[in-house]
């Protein structure tokens, strides 16, 4: 299902762990569609070594990079830049950790240290991507750039932890830099709210077995899988939707507009 929409443009793809990665499945849509980009992730994933294989599979170089240290952020963008020879079109930032969720901490009983170091890697780290690409000037204007989200920035769901405030805090920055990138270099900022998906970082969540099946009776289309996210990414990413800036998009089959579904009903029939 390849129309070139991405034809000529260039980008930076984080996030990329595995096969089930939701980046990975943008990486492979992403080179299906015409595009060329640098795959980065932490020095600490790249020991696993499976990125080089979709490296090889999408012709991309690999670019280590702590998205937490500016310093790398600054080598990753610059050297993306001198590799794709010339600005990028768009950015994908498909980060997340809580070590408080990883220790198994309540979240009444938060250790604070890790708590910061969770936020720095999930949130704020987005922030600094959009802050040294516009310091470099980056992005070519009509760029785009996305972070994936979760819907437990705005409803409670209380295994999510402290990656719930790391959400509502993502999804703030898209909003606050979407302003300030628009207005300088029509530069779009969105994040994306997929519904759980059965990767490392969602499977990290307790319970998560059971909160995905809940997940798929409240959604009237089913869950939405990590390649119809990555088909999201894509048109997020083309021409097709240049105006669309400073939104939280859900993307999970109707779940955060349902109140309930019949067959959840039927499982409380007295
Ligand atoms: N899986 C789900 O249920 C789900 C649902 C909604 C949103 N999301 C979000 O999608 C995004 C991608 O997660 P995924 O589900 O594909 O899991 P994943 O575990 O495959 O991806 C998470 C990535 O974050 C990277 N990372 C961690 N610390 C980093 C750092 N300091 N610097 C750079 N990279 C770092 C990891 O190496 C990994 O590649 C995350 O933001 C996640 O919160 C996931």
């Amino acid at each position: 299902m390849a129309n070139n929409i991405l034809k000529g443009k260039k980008g930076i793809i984080f996030g990329a762990l595995n096969e089930q990665s939701i980046a990975w499945k943008v990486a492979e849509r992403a080179h299906e569609e015409g595009a060329t980009f640098v795959l980065t992730n932490a020095p600490i994933a790249m020991r696993m070594g499976e990125i080089k294989k979709l490296a090889e599979k999408t012709g991309s170089e690999i670019i280590p990079a702590d998205a937490t240290n500016l310093e790398d952020l600054e080598n990753l963008i610059s050297k993306s830049m001198e590799i794709l020879g010339g600005k990028v079109d768009f950015i994908l930032h498909s980060i997340g950790m809580s070590v408080n969720v990883r220790k198994g901490l309540h979240y009444t009983e938060q250790n604070y240290d890790y708590t910061i170091k969770g936020f720095d890697v999930s949130a704020l780290s987005f922030h600094k991507v959009l802050q040294t690409a516009m310091k470099l000037d980056a992005i070519n204007e009509w760029g785009s750039v996305l972070a994936l989200s979760y819907i437990a920035a705005q409803r409670t769901f209380p295994d999510y932890n402290d990656m719930a405030d790391n959400k509502a805090y993502l999804e703030s920055i898209a909003r606050s830099f979407g302003y300030h990138y628009g207005v300088a270099k029509k530069v779009r900022v969105n994040t994306i709210s997929q519904s759980p998906t059965m990767t490392t970082a969602g499977s990290g969540v307790k319970g998560f077995n059971e909160f995905l099946n809940y997940a798929e009776e409240m959604s009237p289309l089913g869950n939405a899988p990590a390649e119809a996210c990555a088909n999201y990414c894509i048109a997020m990413f083309s021409d097709l939707t240049k105006y669309v800036t400073m939104q939280n998009l859900f993307h999970d089959g109707g779940f955060s507009s349902t109140g309930v579904t019949q067959s959840v009903i039927e499982k409380f029939k007295g």
